[in-house]
């Protein structure tokens, strides 16, 4: 059964040189349509929604059109979750205990892709060799744009074809990152969505489509960070208008997100801010409450296994010398903060396991200020990724944010111009949010700690 999936895949990836055909995971229907409906060999026309019908391999489409969870367009466009209907039933059963464990972690060919790019353009031979270290260090690839959910599908395939070859199972990282009227407090990431323009019925597709791709490869296993800083907003930043207006949506986004998600499988970790946000003594409670009530309204999935902090941030996992910005808050690295968070979790009845971001946390002591967060001057990257963490309550230190992509642009007539990005502690001039930042990169690799 498995051999005959991943053959059906590879057949399907074959180029089909008829052009009028579209190849696998292109467009090839939907409303308003206008380009070819065909696809090549191997692949079906399938509709995961009203506006969006793509080739998927034979094999996943004849799964995904008898499953009765791959939502419709008239399911989709109604779906309004308000975050107490129960979840759906999973398709898929949890394995108990650590979900890295027994896998290989996937390289993100996005990243190996930027990295051996970057390589290329370094001069110094003796840093161009630790900067080539980099892609072979697992790290998150962001789905922050729909445009990009196309790609997921041949990662997918690559991994399944990869565990195949080798014998390793295979575990892919990615990062659900599009909610409508995103990084509500800030602008540098500001995403395509909005609200105010069906934002939801949109994240439901983008989500929905994620899903479909999933579900066609049941022996690569997924995991997920959910929406980096969403929640973290929604504790602190009530105050701001635009993040007032997107708490029902958030919430009802990523609670699709979530039961969706683990209808297939992925086992999940919603963002939890880091200890310099949700780590103050202030901000646990309200923390707490607002992710167990997450976990209930998503209907105590296993699949939901816990929090991710320190997502793209820059703290310590542990330090006995804490930075002078952390002064005044008792949880000044991100051990603490899970320490002090874990209990008051179990209160609420979510059983929460960790990941903590190192990527680039090498170098510690660089902030004016702790709430600064837009490519910090001398950041190296940080301890590497493993399952060896030092703590029960931690399932894996990851490097999440994928180092030498940049936080937001230092272009002040950007329409996603942040100021933070501009500050002193800020390697500037920088690039669009997103975009790869070779300075900062050579930076990264320079300044890594343990050295690569
Ligand atoms: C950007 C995203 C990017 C992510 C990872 C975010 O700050 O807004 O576009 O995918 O960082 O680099």
């Amino acid at each position: 059964m498995f051999k005959f999936a991943a053959l059906l895949a590879l057949v399907a990836l074959v180029p089909s040189f008829a052009s009028a055909q579209v190849q696998l995971y292109g467009q090839c229907g939907g409303v308003n349509w206008t380009g070819g409906t065909t696809c090549v060999s191997g692949a079906t026309c399938t509709e995961l929604n009203s506006y969006y019908y793509q080739c998927l391999p034979t094999a996943s489409t004849s799964a995904s059109t008898t499953s009765s969870t791959v939502p419709t367009s008239s399911t989709s466009a109604s779906k309004t979750s308000t975050g107490t209907s129960s979840a759906p039933s999973s398709t898929a059963t949890a394995a108990a205990g650590n979900p890295w464990t027994g896998y290989q972690t996937f390289l993100s060919p996005y990243y190996v892709a930027e990295v051996n790019a970057a390589v290329q353009n370094i001069t110094d031979p003796t840093l161009a060799t630790k900067a080539a270290k980099v892609a072979n260090i697992p790290n998150f690839t962001w789905l922050d744009e729909v445009a990009k959910v196309p790609t997921l599908g041949t990662y997918l395939a690559s991994a399944d074809a990869l565990a195949t070859s080798s014998g390793n199972k295979q575990l892919l990282q990615i990062v659900i990152y599009d909610l409508p009227d995103r990084d509500c407090a800030a602008k540098a990431s500001n995403g395509e969505f909005t609200i105010a323009d069906d934002g939801q019925t949109k994240y439901f597709n983008y989500i929905d489509q994620i899903v479909a791709q999933i579900k066609a490869y049941p022996n690569v296993r997924v995991v997920a960070v959910i929406e980096p800083d969403s929640m973290g907003n929604l504790v602190t930043n009530m105050s701001v208008e635009k993040c007032a207006n997107a708490a029902t949506t958030y919430k009802a986004c990523i609670t699709y997100a979530i039961e969706q998600l683990a209808t297939v499988g992925v086992y999940m970790y919603l963002d939890a801010g880091h200890a310099g946000w949700l780590g103050w003594p202030a901000n646990l409670s309200p923390a707490a409450q607002l992710f167990g009530q997450m976990y209930t309204a998503t209907g105590k999935s296993p699949f939901f296994r816990g929090l991710a902090t320190n997502v793209a941030n820059y703290n310590a996992l542990t330090t006995t010398s804490p930075d002078p910005i952390t002064s005044g808050d008792p949880n000044y690295d991100e051990l603490l903060y899970i320490q002090a968070l874990s209990p008051l979790l179990t209160q609420q009845g979510f059983p929460a396991q960790f990941i903590v971001d190192q990527g680039r946390s090498g170098q510690q002591n660089l902030r004016q200020a702790w709430g600064d967060w837009c490519n910090i001057k001398g950041a190296g990257f940080g301890i590497q990724p493993t399952t060896n963490t030092g703590s029960t309550l931690i399932d894996a230190i990851a490097w999440i944010k994928p180092g030498g992509e940049c936080d937001g642009t230092s272009n002040s007539s950007s329409p996603r111009y942040d100021s933070t990005c501009s500050l002193s502690d800020a390697l500037t001039p920088a690039p669009e949010a997103g975009t790869w930042f070779q300075a900062y990169f050579e930076d990264l690799v320079n300044y890594a700690n343990p050295a690569l």
